[in-house]
């Protein structure tokens, strides 16, 4: 099927009619360039959801998809509870409105701009420690393992303050809670209760004994809120804002050691001679390589609505606001495929837009650049330790990257 037939197409367009990941890697399918810059922008897809096929409607187009993440009394989150692939009810990303203003109000002003600029050191000192750990490993690791995920594990649980023996369970709890898939709905389940038990036990103990970290801040500041709510807040921080970040440093290194950039053989060698490019460069690898699969974040449309391109939408319709696609649009990226350090702007909707602009962005960009700019400074000969095409990428996941990432230097 290609854009422009009648029949919907199944999506993720990588998953076959049969469940089966046919084109795992960093690399978009190039439907999403194609639907982007189409006329209409809206494509009719099919969904497995809970066993079931669902349609929706996925918007391509960039000046549709901000309108449909702007403004959500039209575009419900909540009222689409049902075709999310994985369960968010409960968490931010899954309320509308108010509810979620008063939710996402309590933790706001510690991932502000300002707020995150005064974490450089912090974050820096974190990627040096788990550098170290990496580096006596002699010479071959394991990226994903030894540094991105403890590294970006550490930083939101820091920030958060939950003791260092417990964060082993996370890793655990969270790729079951991400796991997408029939038999991963009823993990997800199973993990989201034992998280939450946990982090119960953590508020609970910040309300008799406040200990100025993120959690006393919940403790207090969520109390009104439903016992549900108040432990899924922590624990979407800390799903949300590990994984996504882990996955995004290990894709970036593969791409910029398997990619040619500028002249050089690999981008690496082009950031070796350019670091003031970083900045750019991990926009751009945000724009292209986007590890946050926001085209699971369904929203139902609550009134009929025409949008900026002039597309209809029906009371009723399931609608996916597609990032990847987006961020491919002709009308506003210039030759959208082409890898650009130097595009500027650089407008992408990676981290999403509107009111459930991802709370973590600033933090979790500031994370990929100090781990990207450390790697180069102190391991400037990294390299994959195995061939391109045998690194393995997750399945089935929420959040893409790779499994793992052999590297050698
Ligand atoms: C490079 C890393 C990251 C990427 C690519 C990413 C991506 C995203 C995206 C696309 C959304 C919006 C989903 C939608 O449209 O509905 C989102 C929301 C969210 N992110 Fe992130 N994220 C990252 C890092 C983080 C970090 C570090 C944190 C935690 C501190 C975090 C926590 C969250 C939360 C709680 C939401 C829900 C916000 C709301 O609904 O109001 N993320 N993220």
């Amino acid at each position: 099927m290609v854009p422009g037939d009648a029949n919907p197409v199944p999506h993720p367009f990588h998953v076959d009619a049969n469940g089966v990941d046919r084109t795992p890697g960093p690399d978009k399918h190039p439907y999403y360039a194609q639907f982007a810059a189409s006329e209409s922008g809206i494509v009719p897809v099919v969904r497995q959801v809970g066993g079931e096929w669902l349609p929706a409607l996925l918007i391509c187009r960039y000046d549709d998809v901000r309108e449909v993440l702007r403004r959500q009394e039209l575009f419900s989150r909540a009222a689409a509870a049902h075709a999310d692939q994985v369960d968010v009810s409960g968490t931010m990303l899954g309320m509308d409105s108010a509810e979620h203003a008063a939710v996402r109000g309590t933790v706001k002003d510690s991932f502000t701009k300002p707020a995150v600029s005064g974490l450089g050191d912090t974050v820096w000192a974190a990627a040096e420690a788990q550098l170290a750990v990496l580096v006596a490993k002699n010479g071959r690791a394991d990226l994903v393992g030894d540094f991105a995920v403890p590294f970006a594990l550490n930083v939101i649980s820091d920030l958060l303050g939950l003791p260092e023996p417990d964060r082993a369970q996370f890793r655990r709890w969270g790729d079951m809670f991400m796991g997408s898939g029939d038999l991963s709905r009823a993990e997800a389940a199973r993990s989201a209760e034992e998280m939450g038990g946990y982090l119960w036990q953590q508020l609970d103990q910040r309300r008799g004994c406040p200990a100025g970290d993120l959690m006393t801040r919940i403790a207090t500041a969520a109390a009104d809120q439903p016992v549900d709510v108040q432990v899924k807040l922590p624990l979407s921080l800390i799903v949300g804002g590990w994984e996504t970040t882990a996955s995004s440093i290990s894709t970036f290194v593969y791409l910029l050691r398997t990619r040619p950039y500028a002249g050089h053989d690999y981008a690496w060698d082009h950031l070796l001679k350019h670091p003031e490019q970083m900045d750019g460069a991990v926009a751009e690898l945000e724009r292209l390589h986007s590890t946050s699969n926001g085209d699971e974040m369904p929203r139902r449309v609550m009134a009929d609505v025409t949008l900026p391109s002039g597309a209809r939408l029906t009371e009723g319709d399931i609608v996916i606001p597609s990032h990847d696609a987006a961020n491919r649009d002709p009308r506003v990226f210039t030759n959208p495929e082409r890898m650009d350090f130097g595009r500027d702007p650089n407008p992408h909707l990676s981290f999403g837009y509107g009111p459930h602009y991802c709370i973590g962005a600033h933090l979790g960009a500031l994370e990929v650049r100090v781990a990207l700019a450390l790697l180069l400074q102190e391991l400037p000969g990294l390299r994959l330790a195995v061939a391109p095409d045998e690194v393995r990428w997750k399945q089935g996941h929420a959040i893409l990257g790779p499994s793992e990432l052999p590297i050698s230097w």
